[in-house]
């Protein structure tokens, strides 16, 4: 069975406990588990790793980048977290493996909080970007990364 990687960032270990007017109650162990189930009803299996270091993300991406060129990946789901907003390592690391397909998903609408929120350096570089649907968001990005990369009707001739 082909396979998704989720991608969670700094801090998004602590969901259930952080600022949960932002990012409700759901823990991260519970948004890995609903991906994961999703994934059985989709037909793929899903893996998923989180880190509060950036090269630890970087380093998935690279190795993430084999498994795709093996035929194994369908595509990755990242919540870049706080480094959506910082970091150029990171839009590098997508850029560098392309053509794999990447979503960018985030929890909250980052475009009505402050305006440090508002850039992005992931986006440039992602196939999609799923904001403000709160941990839907992860399985909404699941079925655009199938809808695009497997279904599209763009990608099927007439
Ligand atoms: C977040 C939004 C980011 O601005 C923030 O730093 C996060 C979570 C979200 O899912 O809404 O850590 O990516």
């Amino acid at each position: 069975m082909k396979k998704i990687l989720i991608l969670n960032g700094p801090n998004l270990n602590l969901l259930g406990t952080r600022e949960p007017a932002q990012y409700g109650y759901t823990t991260l162990a519970d948004v890995e588990a609903f991906c994961k189930a999703h994934g059985q009803t989709i037909g793929y299996e899903v893996e998923c790793f989180q880190s509060n270091w950036e090269g630890a993300l970087i380093d998935r991406i690279h190795e993430a980048s084999s498994q795709y060129k093996a035929g194994e990946l369908l595509g990755i789901v990242i919540n870049p977290g706080a480094l959506t907003h910082t970091s150029i390592a990171l839009h590098d690391a997508i850029k560098g493996v392309e053509p794999l397909p990447v979503i960018e998903c985030h929890i909250s609408n980052v475009h009505a909080r402050e305006a440090f929120r508002h850039h992005s350096w992931v986006s440039p570089a992602a196939a999609g970007i799923v904001v403000g649907f709160g941990v839907d968001g992860y399985l909404i990005a699941m079925d655009g990364l199938v809808r695009k990369f497997v279904n599209s009707a763009a990608t099927k001739k007439p």
